[in-house]
């Protein structure tokens, strides 16, 4: 059975790297999927294999309102996936085209992120109206990331999304010369989580002031993460002045391997200027989480049992005991009730 959870909206790139008239083939929960930038900017997403013969639909082109086939130039609408010419055919031919379609997949871009709608089930049919809406980030309207970078991570989506939220491994993994260099000093954290729709958050909390960088955001700054499934990390920076945020999520590939995508959005007006900077210390940060997950894989080969100690490890408790309750709720037909209480978690880091 697929640990994977469907039914949810991912991400399948960061928009600025879909450009008008591109194609790309994507694997997305082991699905192959098309996304496209039709020339009117819209996005689109359908399963990247031709119905004729089998050929992934991103070797074509977009022409118009729908996308052609490399091999014998079958064209697909771009919004319900269905034939709309062969060139082959002759009056003479009685096939009703319109009755060969690809499936096509809920598309949205959304401050600046491409999202795909991955289904359970397509034979029930998708009704656009009752989607769940996209992931958005409150406050920050329409606006566009000033950094977004993908990352592929060769290991199973949990232990991606379980790095996100695990607080203990900072000082070990993320070290570097202009971060936290030194001797080690360790401190308890003492940080409230409550139950938030169909995840949990780090209850919004005034920051101490003497935390330098954080300053460029004006005076009484406060801090909110939240998690929710499938894999939506938001971290929100707020001060009396501007605000800042950064978004991560992860989507699987397949079982074996996922692609991290971050942004990051601040208000600062001037901040422009650090964007190379702030670009590389986001990959390298990235990097680190990616390049402790290889290593970990050569151990997870021989298949070892596990341990999530308390409380370090307890929002990784949580999210497994939120997949196994969406999971559960899809099965029963019943609404997500969400399963964790509100509490206090103290760790050492
Ligand atoms: S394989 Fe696509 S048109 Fe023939
Ligand atoms: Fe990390």
């Amino acid at each position: 059975m697929s640990t994977l959870l469907r039914d949810f909206w991912y991400i399948a790139m960061p928009g600025k790297n879909l450009k008008v008239g591109q194609l790309v083939g994507k694997k997305m929960l082991g699905d192959p999927i098309l996304v496209g930038r039709r020339e009117d900017g819209q996005v689109f997403a359908m399963r990247d294999i031709c119905p004729h013969r089998g050929i992934p639909l991103h070797h074509g082109w977009i022409e118009g309102d729908g996308v052609c086939c490399c091999y014998h130039g079958w064209k697909f609408n771009t919004e319900d996936g269905k034939c709309s010419h062969i060139p082959s055919m002759t009056e003479y031919d009685k096939l009703d085209i319109q009755r060969i379609q690809v499936q096509s997949y809920p598309c949205r871009e959304v401050q600046g992120n491409i999202w795909v709608y991955i289904p359970e089930d397509f034979k029930r049919g998708i009704n656009e109206l009752e989607l769940p809406s996209v992931p958005i980030i409150p406050g920050f309207g329409e606006s566009l990331p000033h950094i977004s970078e993908t990352l592929h991570f060769a290991c199973h989506i949990d232990h991606a999304v379980i790095g996100l939220m695990d607080p203990a491994h900072g000082p070990f993994v993320h070290t570097s010369w202009w971060w936290r260099s030194g001797p080690r000093k360790f401190r308890v954290k003492e940080k409230l989580y409550e139950p938030i729709r169909q995840g949990f958050r780090l209850v919004p909390y005034d920051m101490p002031v003497s935390a330098k960088p954080y300053k460029l955001l004006g005076n009484n700054i406060s801090i909110e993460i939240i998690f929710e499934l499938p894999s939506v990390r938001t971290e929100i920076l707020r001060g009396d002045r501007y605000q800042a945020c950064s978004f991560t999520t992860v989507t699987p590939i397949d079982e074996t391997q996922c692609e991290v995508h971050q942004s990051l959005y601040w208000t600062i007006p001037w901040m422009g200027m650090f964007k190379p900077i702030l670009r590389s210390l986001t990959l390298q940060f990235l990097g680190q989480d990616r390049d402790v997950v290889i290593k970990q894989q050569e151990g997870l080969v021989y298949n070892p049992s596990l341990m999530l100690i308390d409380d370090a490890d307890t929002q990784a408790k949580w999210y497994y005991r939120l997949k196994q309750e969406y999971s559960l709720s899809q099965q029963e037909n019943r609404p997500f009730k969400n399963p964790i209480d509100a509490r206090v978690l103290r760790w050492r880091s």
